[in-house]
């Protein structure tokens, strides 16, 4: 037995998964399903006093990254966690057909929410108007619907997330952008995926 097979997934984090996969099993629409993990996740992941330390020593994801803990070998989901460094602010996006859940695990972030305004008829051009803005605390998670156009801004802390999406994306589909200065809309991959264990 070598050192890697000692390593022991965080316990509240293999619970997680196992507890998604029942849900999975169980519900055949991604819908139900991420609403249960919703619950789920603010229940018993993100409450978790070994997670919250853990995620202390997580590294940065500057440069348009996430962090990559999981994805599901039978039903596709992805646990994904995102860092974010003080200041940071978020370019406004949808995540395309996918449910998104965006749970935080320590300091706060404004999530904002954005309607479409344009009447979508010229190619690679969309307005989009800020329609909320809330204050997302530690303990929270937010659920993001297929293409609702949101941003995640930083705060003056350090802030970190787990997220759970119900479907792979990076390398399956492409992502909605939205630039608020010139309207350009356009389509690209998502984050650089970096492997990451949630161990203890
Ligand atoms: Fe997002």
């Amino acid at each position: 037995m070598n050192a890697t097979t000692d390593k022991q997934l965080l316990p509240a984090f293999g619970k997680f998964i196992q507890n998604l996969r029942n849900i999975w099993a169980e519900y055949p629409d991604d819908e139900t399903r991420m609403k249960k993990a919703h619950r789920l996740m603010e229940d018993e992941l993100l409450p978790d006093p070994a997670l919250q330390e853990h995620c202390k020593n997580w590294p940065s994801t500057e440069g348009r990254k996430n962090l990559l803990f999981y994805t599901d070998p039978d039903y596709g989901f992805v646990i994904n966690g995102v860092v974010r460094v003080p200041g940071r602010t978020g370019s406004v996006h949808d995540h395309a057909d996918a449910w998104v859940l965006y749970g935080l695990v320590d300091g706060h972030e404004t999530l904002e929410r954005f309607e479409r305004v344009d009447d979508r008829s010229k190619e690679g051009y969309a307005e989009v108007r800020l329609t909320s803005a809330n204050q997302g605390q530690a303990g929270h998670a937010d659920l993001v619907q297929p293409y609702d156009i949101h941003a995640e801004q930083g705060s003056d802390i350090r802030s970190v997330a787990v997220i759970l999406r119900s479907n792979v994306l990076v390398g399956r589909v492409e992502q909605g952008r939205y630039d608020r200065e010139t309207h350009k809309y356009y389509t690209g991959s998502g984050p650089e995926q970096i492997p990451y264990e949630l161990t203890a």
